[in-house]
C-alpha cells in the first residue's frame, strides 16, 4: 500500500538542491559560526545538498587573512561536525570561502563585502544571490542591515537570517521589524529559532498531523495538563554581558519555550507552508492570557554541584554582578484561552544549572475514570504520559499501565518506546543544517514570523512588567538541583507535581 505523503517526515537527501548563491556570516569570528555554523555547512557538504555553485564570506570585525579564517573553520569542523572529516569536502567548500575584516560602524565596510561577493560572482557563479547571516549582537543589526540594503544588486536574490533574541522587549522588536523592513520584505526575512530545526520539534508536527489516533484525544477533555521543560546543566558559558540582561525569560522562555508550547498546542495548519503553519502558531500565542504573579516562578542559581563538578553561583561568574537580579530559572504556569484548551494548564519551566540537560513535552492524560479492579497492587492506576523527548535520547514514549504477571492484579507502568536512534539509520541532522537549507530555498515555515515574535514579547513585557521592583531572594537554587523549591509549590497548590525525572 502506497504511504501517505509527509512532508516533514522526509529526510534532508530528497529535498531540492537551493540555487547558486553566496552565504555572508557577519559576526564570523564568533563562537556560533565555529561551534554551529561552518560544521552545518560541512554536513550539507558532505551530503551534497549544497548547490554546486557556492561560496562562504566570513565577516567581522577582528583582522585575520581568509587562509588564517580557513585554517580555524577547518579546526572548528573537526572538533564540532557530527560526521567524520573528510579532506575533499572540507577544500571543495574552503575553496569558496573568503574573509573580510571591516567594523560595520566605519562607512564604507560594505564596499569591501560586495566587492568579494562580485568577485565570488565571477569566480564561483554565485549568480548574485545573497543569503546573509546576521550573527551579531541586536545593536549591530540596524547598522549591518542598512549596509546590506543599500547594496541589494539588481540580480539574483537577497534573503537575510537573523539570529535571537530578535529585540530586548516589544518595543525595541518593532524597531528592528521596522528598520529591516526597509529593505527586505517579510518572505525575505528569516528569524532564526533554531528549536524549530530540531528534528524532534518538527516530529511533534508529524506525530500529531500525520497520525489519526492524537487528534481525538488531544484537547481539554483527554488532556489533564502538559508539562514542558526545557533543563540545561551548562551554566552561561562565559556570555556575561548578553545574558545579564537576557536573563532566561529572554534567552529561552520568549522564544524556544514558547515555540514548543505553540506546536504543542496548535490547530492543524491546512498545509505545511510557511504561512498556514505560522498563521496557526499565532493564534495560540494571542490565546495566551498573562498570567498572574502567583503563577510566575523565576529563580537564580547558586553554587552546587553539576555532573560530579563543583561550579559557582551565578553571580561569582566573571562579568556578572555581584547583586545581579537575572534570573536564570524560570516556571510559569500559562493557559492557552480558546475551545481546544480552555482551563487546561500548560506548565513551563526553563533553566541553566539544572541537575541535566533534558528538553521534553508531557501530554499527561485525564485519569481513568473508574477503577474496574477490587485491588490493585503495584503503582496502580497512574495516568497516561505521551512525553516526547526532544533532546537527548531523541525519541517519544507512551507510558501505560500494565498487569505484573503473576496471580493478582498488579499494576505497573511500563513504557512504549520510539527512539529515533533505533528506527531510523540515518543520524539526526543539526537543526542549523536544516534551517540553513531552508533559508536558501527560501523556505520560511520554520522561521518565526513578525506577528508571532510580536506576540512573544507581549507575553514577556506583561511578566517583566509584572515583576516590576521586587527583589527577589537570589540565589534560590543550588546548581544542579532541578530549580527554587516555590517551583514545586506552583504544581503542588495545583494537586499536581513535576515529572518525575
Ligand atoms: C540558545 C541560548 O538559544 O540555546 C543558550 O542562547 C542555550 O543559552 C541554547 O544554551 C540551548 O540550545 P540547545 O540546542 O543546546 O538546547
Amino acid at each position: 500500500m502506497p504511504q501517505a505523503a509527509n512532508p516533514l517526515a522526509q529526510g534532508l537527501g530528497v529535498r531540492r538542491q537551493p540555487d547558486p548563491c553566496a552565504l555572508v556570516v557577519f559576526g564570523a569570528s564568533g563562537d556560533l559560526t565555529k561551534r554551529k555554523l561552518l560544521p552545518a555547512l560541512y554536513s550539507l557538504a558532505f551530503r551534497g545538498l549544497l548547490p554546486k555553485r557556492f561560496a562562504v564570506v566570513g565577516v567581522a570585525r577582528s583582522e585575520q587573512t581568509t587562509r588564517q579564517f580557513v585554517t580555524a573553520m577547518r579546526q572548528a569542523v573537526k572538533q564540532f561536525a557530527r560526521d567524520p572529516f573528510r579532506t575533499d569536502v572540507f577544500e571543495s567548500l574552503a575553496a569558496g570561502m573568503r574573509y573580510v575584516s571591516t567594523d560595520f560602524a566605519d562607512d564604507g565596510g560594505e564596499d569591501s563585502v560586495g566587492q568579494t561577493l562580485d568577485e565570488l560572482d565571477e569566480a564561483r557563479g554565485t549568480g548574485g544571490n545573497r543569503l546573509h547571516y546576521l550573527a551579531v549582537p541586536p545593536q549591530a543589526f540596524p547598522v549591518v542591515v542598512r549596509e546590506i540594503g543599500e547594496r541589494r544588486e539588481r540580480e539574483g536574490w537577497a534573503r537575510v537570517i537573523i539570529e535571537k533574541p530578535f529585540g530586548h522587549d516589544l518595543a525595541s522588536a518593532r524597531e528592528l521589524s521596522a528598520s529591516v523592513k526597509r529593505w527586505f520584505a517579510e518572505d525575505e526575512i528569516f528569524r532564526i529559532d533554531h528549536y524549530l530545526g530540531k528534528e524532534t520539534v518538527q516530529n511533534l508536527m508529524a506525530l500529531r498531523f500525520a497520525n489519526g489516533i492524537f487528534e481525538p484525544i488531544w484537547n481539554r477533555q483527554m488532556v489533564d495538563h502538559v508539562q514542558i521543560t526545557v533543563a540545561e546543566s551548562m551554566g552561561i558559558e562565559g556570555r556575561a554581558g548578553y545574558y545579564e540582561q537576557a536573563g532566561v525569560i529572554r534567552d529561552i522562555f520568549q522564544n524556544h519555550l514558547l515555540q514548543l508550547l505553540a506546536l504543542t498546542a496548535m490547530e492543524p495548519p491546512i498545509d505545511f507552508s510557511a504561512d498556514a503553519v505560522r498563521n496557526e502558531k499565532v493564534k495560540v500565542l494571542r490565546a495566551m492570557h498573562t498570567p498572574g504573579p502567583k503563577s510566575v516562578v523565576r529563580g537564580q542559581y547558586g553554587r552546587g554541584w553539576v555532573e560530579g563538578e563543583e561550579v559557582l553561583a551565578y553571580r561569582e561568574e566573571p562579568g556578572v554582578d555581584p547583586r545581579s537580579l537575572t534570573d536564570t530559572y524560570i516556571a510559569a504556569k500559562l493557559y492557552v484561552d480558546n475551545w481546544r484548551w480552555a482551563d487546561t494548564p500548560f506548565y513551563v519551566r526553563a533553566g541553566k544549572r539544572l541537575a541535566r540537560r533534558e528538553t521534553t513535552i508531557a501530554i499527561q492524560f485525564k485519569s481513568a475514570p473508574h477503577p474496574p479492579f477490587e485491588s490493585i497492587a503495584g503503582d496502580g492506576l497512574r495516568p497516561n504520559v505521551l512525553l516526547i523527548h526532544v533532546q537527548p535520547d531523541e525519541g517519544v514514549s507512551l507510558a501505560i499501565g500494565a498487569k505484573v504477571p503473576g496471580a493478582g492484579m498488579s499494576i505497573r507502568t511500563v513504557h512504549m518506546d520510539f527512539l529515533y536512534g533505533g528506527a531510523f539509520r540515518e543520524g539526526v541532522p543539526e537543526a542549523y543544517e536544516r534551517l540553513i537549507l531552508d533559508a536558501m530555498l527560501g523556505d520560511a515555515t520554520l522561521f518565526t514570523r513578525e506577528d508571532e515574535v510580536e506576540e512573544q514579547w507581549k507575553l514577556v513585557d506583561a511578566i517583566v512588567g509584572a515583576w516590576g521592583r521586587d527583589r527577589p531572594t537570589f540565589p534560590d537554587y543550588a546548581a544542579g538541583s532541578w530549580g527554587p523549591a516555590r517551583a514545586d509549590e506552583l504544581l503542588h497548590r495545583d494537586g499536581r507535581s513535576w515529572r518525575r525525572h
